[in-house]
């Protein structure tokens, strides 16, 4: 079985999507930790009433220097030798990786994000692409380097953007394709491994 740490920063419904599919069996995975920046994040509480472990890495006051980004990411890397954490599944988590972070993960460092990357990075993409106009958007699997929304792309699925949506209705059609296109992703990449392409 495949043993996972998830990180989030906010809601957690991506976090909670991933547990409900192990409960399923859908994904034949480990829950270790849910971690966070964010000691507020919703998604902590969820993840507590869910029976999971959680820890806080801080990485200090008004967005962190450096050397609290460097504190945060040793503590991270120390929590997951620990556990024998295999992959690290980001699920909303609103920091970039230092590029030394992500090397020592060996490519083992997983996101999700809500727009046919490369279009539409960063924190408002649903709007962004409907505000823009496009006709199409959609939700993107990659892993994750020390670049935002950037990464070997995993897999994509689209979602068409209608006359009438507004950033509620598309956000909610989003959030549904997120919901079933992690797991089943992450499904498949556990199995194949590290050069698994999304066929
Ligand atoms: C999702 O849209 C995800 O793609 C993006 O951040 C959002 C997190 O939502 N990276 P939630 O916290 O999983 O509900």
């Amino acid at each position: 079985m495949t043993k996972i740490a998830i990180l989030i920063s906010g809601r957690g419904s991506n976090m909670e999507a991933l547990v409900n599919a192990i409960k399923s069996g859908k994904l034949d995975a480990e829950v270790c930790f849910v971690g966070s920046d964010n000691g507020n994040a919703k998604g902590l509480q969820t993840a507590h009433e869910l029976g999971l472990d959680t820890i806080v890495f801080s990485y200090g006051e008004g967005g962190g220097s450096n050397y609290s980004k460097r504190k945060a990411e040793e503590t991270m890397l120390q929590a997951m030798s620990e556990k024998n954490v295999d992959w690290l599944v980001l699920a909303g988590f609103m920091r970039i990786l230092s590029k030394d972070f992500v090397e020592r993960m060996e490519g083992k460092i997983v996101n999700i994000h809500p727009s046919l990357l490369p279009s539409f990075k960063g924190t408002h993409a649903i709007n962004d692409a409907l505000m823009y106009g496009v006709k199409v958007t959609g939700v993107t699997v990659h892993f994750v380097d020390e670049f935002m929304d950037h990464g070997q792309i995993i897999a994509q699925r689209a979602v068409e953007i209608k006359e009438d949506d507004t950033l509620e209705t598309l956000s909610e059609r989003v959030h549904r394709i997120e919901h079933s296109l992690y797991p089943e992703t992450l499904s498949k990449l556990f199995i194949k491994g590290r050069k698994f392409n999304g066929q």
